[in-house]
């Protein structure tokens, strides 16, 4: 079998073409950087460079594979993340049709079916529509929870004032979280059995835990048992998030995504459809990670 993955040497496309490998079959890798795709390479996967936003690069990338992988990356520097996952969004479907691939795994979100209120998750929701009116192409929109790895942003907060936070805060059991090792799984097996049929959704989560939950459990990873999650304003996000390199517009998307975690209406539709099976990785397993890249930060 021949595979396309997108965003080759990001969180979870890494882990999965490692996986497509393993299983002996062939993996093309796109990414905008040669060198973060070496190790890649040196496995077997082929690396095809170039931007995801130019449509003809992407038609041609995605030439011969029987099924892709689809990501949408993050420019914290565009005018808006939402039309970014769009025009993005585009292209793969120009590229799915012209090639005439059946077979599409679409990395989409938790809250993806909101196509308001919800900052660059909307983007998520224009992207399933998109690919959704492809005729005749198989796919399965996976949505996972808030990832751990946007933890690794509270070490800066946590090293400069002993506290982490963000403008939204959740009671223990509210909190749907997914590990990337999670949802490379989930998305490897469906690739590698191609049986998904039509249109599915497939909400991805490794615990239901909560804000407090989170800061005891890095905290006691780090040696700071007493560390506290604090509820920032909106406004004090913005100014972070501003203060961090985001574009205006990018910024206060993501105080809108975060307003949408904090009054649960990001996860409205994932309590009504939960999982049967959750993934693997607990918070405290990721806790052992959280510390090591703490300690070299
Ligand atoms: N964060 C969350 O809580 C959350 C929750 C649910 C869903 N999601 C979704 O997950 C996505 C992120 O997935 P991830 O963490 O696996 O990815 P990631 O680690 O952010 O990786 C992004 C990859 O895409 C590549 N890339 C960036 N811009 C590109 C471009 N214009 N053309 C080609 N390649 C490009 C980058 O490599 P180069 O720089 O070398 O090109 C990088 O390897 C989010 O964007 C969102 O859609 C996130």
């Amino acid at each position: 079998m021949k595979y396309v993955v997108t965003g080759a040497a990001g969180n979870i496309s890494s882990i999965l073409v490692r996986r497509l490998l393993l299983e002996g079959h062939q993996v093309h890798v796109i990414g905008r950087n040669a060198g973060r795709m070496q190790e890649l390479t040196r496995l077997g996967a082929k690396a095809i460079t170039g931007s995801l936003e130019d449509r003809t690069f992407v038609v041609s990338a995605f030439r011969g594979a029987d099924a892709a992988y689809c990501m949408y990356p993050t420019d914290l520097q565009s005018d808006s993340l939402t039309e970014y996952a769009a025009r993005i969004a585009q292209n793969y479907a120009a590229a799915i049709q012209e090639n005439k691939i059946r077979y599409v795994v679409n990395l989409s979100s938790i809250g993806a079916h909101l196509a308001t209120n919800a900052g660059p998750v909307c983007g998520m929701n224009r992207a399933e529509t998109i690919l959704n009116a492809l005729p005749d192409v198989n796919i399965v929109h996976l949505r996972p929870g808030f990832f751990h790895t946007n933890l690794f942003g509270s070490i800066g907060l946590i090293k400069a004032s002993g506290i982490m936070g963000n403008c939204f805060a959740l009671p223990m059991g509210r909190f749907p979280v997914a590990h990337r090792a999670d949802i490379a799984a989930v998305a490897a097996d469906h690739l590698l059995k191609l049986q998904f049929k039509g249109h599915q959704v497939q909400y991805v989560v490794s615990e239901e835990t909560g804000t407090d939950e989170i800061a005891t459990q890095l905290g006691e990873a780090i040696s700071m048992p007493h560390l506290k999650w604090v509820k920032l304003t909106g406004e004090q996000m913005l100014f972070a998030l501003l203060n961090a390199g985001f574009s205006q517009r990018v910024a206060e998307e993501h105080v809108e995504l975060f307003s949408a975690i904090d009054s649960e209406l990001i996860s409205e539709q994932y309590w009504q459809s939960r999982p049967i099976q959750f993934g693997t990785v607990t918070m405290r397993d990721f806790a052992k990670e959280f510390a090591m890249v703490y300690q070299s930060n």
